[in-house]
Formats: C-alpha cells, structure tokens, sequence
C-alpha cells in the first residue's frame, strides 16, 4: 500500500458555492477558510502524512476584481492570526510557498510571524500557497542558480525551489480538471483525483475516501510492478 506523505490541494469552488445559495463570492471564501482548519487539523494528527500543500492564492489571481483580491487578502491576515493558537496546539509548522513580496508589508509581516512562531513545530507542515505560480517558482529558482559554474542537476533545481518535496497526492475539487499552474515539478508524480465537490463542502470524510483510493493505486515511476 502506498504511503501517503505529501498531500497537495487545489481548493477550487468557493465563489460557485456561495453563488449557488444567492451569497456574495466573498461568502465562499470565508466557508472554504474553515474547511482549510479542518483538513489541516486531521492530517496533524495522522502520522503518516508529513505535509500538506494548500493554493491558496495564484499568481493569476490578481487578475479578480480589486474588492475579491482585497478581501482574500484581508481574510488570510485575520486567519493566520486567529489560528496560530490552533497551529501550536495541534504541534503544525506553517511553511508559506510562493512569492510573498507582492503582499503589503503588514500581511507579510504577519505570514513571517506565524512562520518563526511555528518553527518548532514537528506533526505536520502546513503550506500555504500565496501569490504561488509554479512557473513564477521555477524561474526565481532559476535565477538563482544562474551563476553556478555546474551544470544544473535536478537536485539542485528541486532544492532551489519554495517547495522542494515530491507530492504524492493532489486533489483538485470544484469539477475542472486542470493543474492551473500548481505544484508543476512537484507533482511529476503525483497521483490526481478530481472531485465535483466545492471546495466549502469538502470534509475529512471525502478526504479519507480519496487517501483509501490513492493506498490501492499501483504506482510504477516507470518501472514495472
Ligand atoms: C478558489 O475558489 C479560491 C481561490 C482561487 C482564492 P474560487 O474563488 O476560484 O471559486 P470558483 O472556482 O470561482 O467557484
Ligand atoms: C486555482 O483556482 C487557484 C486556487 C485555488 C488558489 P482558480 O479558480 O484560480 O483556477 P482557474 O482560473 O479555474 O484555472
Ligand atoms: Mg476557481
């Protein structure tokens, strides 16, 4: 049976679900941010998955309206600092990805915070995704190897990378079947499960059903079993 160290999630849906009860987009948002407390404090306390990799927000998704962008924004800030008690408790160290430099220096100066608090911290790692292109990644990997006299190895690209851990499962939820720029090199390997759900209706049940699947999934590497 496979383990299950590395789980990757592209938490699609929230402007659909509050769409479809007549809500605000924003709605959405806010009901995703409480599914995000759950998985994370359940694979806390499963020992066998080490990391959990959210998006959270996209290069691409400076593109939404400004109130959308200023929001999400705002809700990131008030959650990081409503869940380091949570983070502490439950012994969860938050690793942010993604270049955080195009965020205010308050929303910065807050990811930072919960990032040293938490150092310590040895059950899980939480990342999350912020302003996270995996093109953007690549590239500023890139750049700074472009001075080494070596040739670059796949070591050391991975290595010069936000993320630099193979991910063994990725889900997708909100129906579209796309990877929208995630996790590119990481997931070389990955197996993918697309679910219909929306993301605020996702639950650690669902998440459970899909890990049983992905334990019984043959994975060759391009070998052969
Ligand atoms: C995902 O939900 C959250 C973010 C991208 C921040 P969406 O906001 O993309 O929801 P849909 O896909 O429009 O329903
Ligand atoms: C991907 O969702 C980004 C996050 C979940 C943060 P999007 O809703 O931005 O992706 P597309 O536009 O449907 O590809
Ligand atoms: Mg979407």
């Amino acid at each position: 049976m496979n383990l299950v160290k590395h789980i990757a999630i592209i938490m699609d849906g929230n402007g659909r679900w509050a769409e479809l009860q007549d809500k605000k987009r924003v709605k959405g948002h806010e009901a995703g941010a409480k599914i995000v407390k759950e998985v994370t404090t359940y694979c806390s306390h499963n020992k066998e998955i080490e990391r959990l990799t959210l998006y959270a927000f996209s290069t691409e998704n400076w593109k939404r309206p400004r109130l959308e962008v200023e929001f999400l924004m705002k809700l990131l800030d008030n959650y990081l600092k409503n869940e380091l008690e949570v983070y502490l408790q439950n012994n969860v160290r938050f690793e942010p990805i993604g270049d955080i430099r195009a965020f205010s220096k308050s929303l910065q100066k807050t990811v930072k915070m919960v990032e040293q608090k938490t150092a310590h911290c040895d059950a899980l790692v939480q990342s999350l995704a912020l302003n996270y292109g995996a093109q953007d990644e690549i590239i500023r990997a890139v750049n700074s190897l472009k001075n080494s006299k070596a040739d670059i190895t796949v070591q050391m690209l991975s290595n010069a990378l936000d993320c630099k851990h193979n991910v063994d499962l990725l889900i997708r939820t909100g129906g579209d079947k796309r990877l929208s720029n995630f996790l590119l090199w990481q997931a070389a390997y990955a197996e993918l499960f697309f679910v219909d759900t929306l993301w605020p209706d996702f639950s650690v049940k669902e998440l459970e059903k899909i890990v049983k699947k992905f334990k019984k999934v043959e994975r060759r590497f391009g070998g052969l079993k």
